[in-house]
């Protein structure tokens, strides 16, 4: 199951299939080859999606280490660090067992999540491994700011990471492209790589959501790609885009803002009068409203490769006639009755898609699901159980729909 994200299938499993950061690299493997004895730990640190996690694990197999992994908030528990970093770490090499495995080596994934809460707990339990050990330890973070884990820094070697380059990730994208037999623009692939901004995970994500079967990828289906931390608020997404001269461009300002599509459409809807004064110009605009209005309720939460219909559609809507445009005030917050009725038909449609998925799994037909199932779903997760996280997992259900879930009050 986990092998249809794009991501989890190409993951690298030797160093050298790791692309960029060169450096940090050869700093890594030094450090396990000879420099063990200066530095007891390293941690590496940098942006999301480079390949921190990754090249962890396929330094491990490559130099025969077991990896022995601990997640950062269990080093704040004692019982955890008795259990796993201690008998991992005070016996480093002892394995008699095995001759090929060298012993040893803990990993402690994204450290600044515990740091974040300013728990000097967790700092202090991760200092105290260390101190202990005898096995090395790994630590990965992505937080730049590291004044939180000083405490570390000054027991680490730190190898900082970067974002990736553009090149290398295109190279890669290509690669997967020729695997899945997918045919592709390469401008597209430069758009998903560019937009990413170093980030490798988010331009694998990128490519698979954007993929589809049997067809080119074009440069057109990257038109759903936002910039990545740009945001712009709604005034500014509205303006840009009314005034946009090209599709492209309406679709980048759309892009570029946080606001949320559906908002983003009611937006638009509310101001289209304004904008088109032309009976004619407005018909039109309002024709590509509707079927963007549709692609909106089949992105649902599954057919996520959809949206750029959505979006391709609604920046058609700001340029039916880009010379009639003149400057106009616009209304930026709906009247709340029709916000109501907006929220309304979203949160059904996420119901429905809900109760096909228990439907699915439970084998009962959706009304059942909805009748009988949901209420007991609801408590189950408002409850927050440990359970709720399983039934998650199995119901695949998206973050949005178990927000659905919970808030809801009746039906
Ligand atoms: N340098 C890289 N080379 C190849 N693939 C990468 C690289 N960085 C990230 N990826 C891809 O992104 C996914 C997540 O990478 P990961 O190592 O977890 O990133 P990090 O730990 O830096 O956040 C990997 O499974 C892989 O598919
Ligand atoms: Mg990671």
């Amino acid at each position: 199951m986990k092998n249809d994200l794009w991501v989890e299938k190409y993951r690298p499993t030797s160093i050298k299939e790791v692309i960029g950061n060169e450096e940090a690299k050869t700093l890594f493997t030094e450090w396990i080859e000879n420099k063990r004895s200066t530095k007891k730990a390293v941690l590496l640190y940098g942006p999301p999606g480079v390949g921190k996690t990754t090249l962890v694990n396929a330094a491990a197999l490559e130099y025969n280490f077991r990896l022995i992994e601990m997640n950062a908030s269990d080093a704040r528990s004692e019982k955890a660090v008795n259990r796993i970093a201690l008998p991992a770490t005070s016996f480093a090499g002892l394995d008699k067992f095995s001759s090929e495995i060298k012993g040893n080596m803990l990993f402690l994934d994204e450290v600044d999540g515990i740091a974040g809460n300013e728990d000097r707990g967790g700092v202090n339990a991760i200092i105290k491994i260390i101190e202990n050990t005898h096995a090395p330890v790994i630590m990965a973070a992505n937080d730049p700011d590291l004044e939180k884990l000083r405490p570390l820094k000054k027991i680490c070697l730190l190898i900082k990471f970067q974002q990736t380059r553009i090149p290398l990730i295109i190279m890669a994208l290509k690669k997967i492209c020729e695997q899945e037999q997918i045919m592709y623009e390469f401008e597209a692939l430069e758009k998903i790589a560019i937009n990413s901004q170093g980030d490798v995970r988010s331009a694998i994500n990128d490519l698979q959501g954007l993929s589809e079967e049997g067809k080119t990828l074009t440069v057109q289906d990257t038109l759903a790609l936002g910039l990545r931390n740009r945001n712009i608020d709604m005034y500014d997404a509205l303006r840009g885009y009314f005034t946009a001269k090209s599709v492209v461009e309406a679709a980048s300002f759309l892009n570029s803002s946080d606001v949320e599509f559906d908002d983003l459409l009611m937006a638009i809807s509310d101001n289209m009068p304004r904008r088109y004064t032309d009976t004619v110009e407005l018909a039109k605009a309002y024709d590509y409203l509707s079927q963007a209005d549709v692609f909106r309720g089949r992105v649902g939460t599954e057919n996520w490769h959809l949206i750029k219909y959505f979006f391709n559609n609604l920046s058609q809507v700001a340029t039916v006639n880009p010379e009639s445009y003149k400057h106009f005030e616009f209304i930026t917050a709906p009247p709340i009755k029709v916000h109501t009725l907006f929220w309304t038909k979203a949160k059904r449609t996420t119901l429905n898609s809900i109760c096909a998925k228990i439907g699915n799994q439970c084998h009962v037909s959706k009304y059942e699901a909805k009748m009988i199932y949901v209420p007991y779903l609801r408590l189950m997760l408002q409850q927050k159980k440990k359970t709720s996280t399983q039934l998650i997992e199995w119901l695949k259900l998206t973050p949005e729909e178990v927000t659905v879930l919970t808030s809801l009050k009746m039906f």
